[in-house]
């Protein structure tokens, strides 16, 4: 379509000239339940750029969840690989659909949870966890519990665990999914800052259209049973965007070009 242009305008290399980050081969997964086998993903392939942004976008049971898992290293794939770059699964951070804070801890002992994972020294991590904390808008909230802060504080303070070990892939699980509409404003916008000023790359499951053309270099359409790759879509606009982007005209035909892919493709047929 004449929308899809193709390099990030700011960039100095073109997407496709830096470096691999995740490479995804013919991944296939088929789950055998009780009523039988379900093939969630059909052969599903993808190259991400190092610090490239891409949303992964499809309608409920495409299997983005498990797409997400199967490069997480959380789920194998029944045919097919996935190949991390770099430090592999060990720079890895993910944030999952629900935020998933453990409730005996307090907020900065829930960041550095996977740092008592891997078993490094979570004194040496204080300090980032703080800093990390504070950037998200959660000074002074270290020694609350999780039960004491909004949906919205929370998924904020699970996003920071996911950075904690400083990850060079950031996976991301519909994070802003059970959030109101303008807490989900306010952490697009911190998400891009964040995925600027640090240099991540990162892969992120949503079902909202306005937020993955929002956030992305490339949205990625997938369709319903088996999920397949229909559509893999440029969206150029200049970073850093502010939330008026999506009052210009070419953010509605985005918008509109991924709905009808997606009312093609089984989005709108379970209501
Ligand atoms: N552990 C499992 N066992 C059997 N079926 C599963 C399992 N996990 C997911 N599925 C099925 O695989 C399909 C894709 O699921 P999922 O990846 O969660 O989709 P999405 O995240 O896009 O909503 C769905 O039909 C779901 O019911
Ligand atoms: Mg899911």
């Amino acid at each position: 379509m004449a929308l899809a242009a193709t390099s990030k305008p700011e960039s100095t290399a073109p997407a496709a000239a830096r470096p691999l980050a995740i490479e995804i081969d013919a991944v296939n997964k088929v789950y055998q339940s009780s009523d039988g086998a379900v093939t969630a993903l059909g052969s599903v392939s993808l190259d991400v750029r190092q610090g490239e942004f891409i949303s992964l976008l499809g309608p409920s049971g495409c299997g983005k969840t498990t797409l997400l898992r199967i490069v997480a290293g959380l789920e194998e794939a029944t045919t097919g690989h996935v190949h991390l770059h770099g430090r592999g699964l060990d720079g890895l951070g993910f944030v999952f659909q629900r935020d998933v804070l453990v409730n005996w801890r307090n907020i900065i002992d829930n960041v550095l949870l996977p740092i008592d994972f891997k078993n490094k020294k979570p004194k040496a991590y204080r300090e980032r966890a703080r800093q990390l904390l504070g950037t998200f808008g959660l000074q002074g909230f270290e020694n609350k519990r999780p039960w004491e802060l909004s949906g919205g504080m929370r998924q904020r303070a699970a996003i920071c665990r996911a950075l904690i070990d400083d990850p060079e892939l950031l996976l991301m699980d519909e994070p802003f999914g059970a959030l109101d509409a303008m807490t989900r404003d306010e952490l697009n916008v911190e998400l891009q800052s964040l995925w600027r000023h640090a240099d991540k790359t990162a892969l992120f499951v949503t079902h909202s259209i306005s937020e993955a053309v929002f956030l992305s270099d490339r949205v990625v359409v997938i369709s319903d049973k088996p999920g397949r790759i229909v559509e893999v879509l440029d969206i150029d606009f200049p970073r850093p965007r502010s939330l008026d982007i999506r009052e210009e005209a070419k953010f509605g035909q985005y918008s509109r070009h991924l709905r009808g892919l997606l009312e093609r493709h089984g989005a709108f047929r379970k209501g």
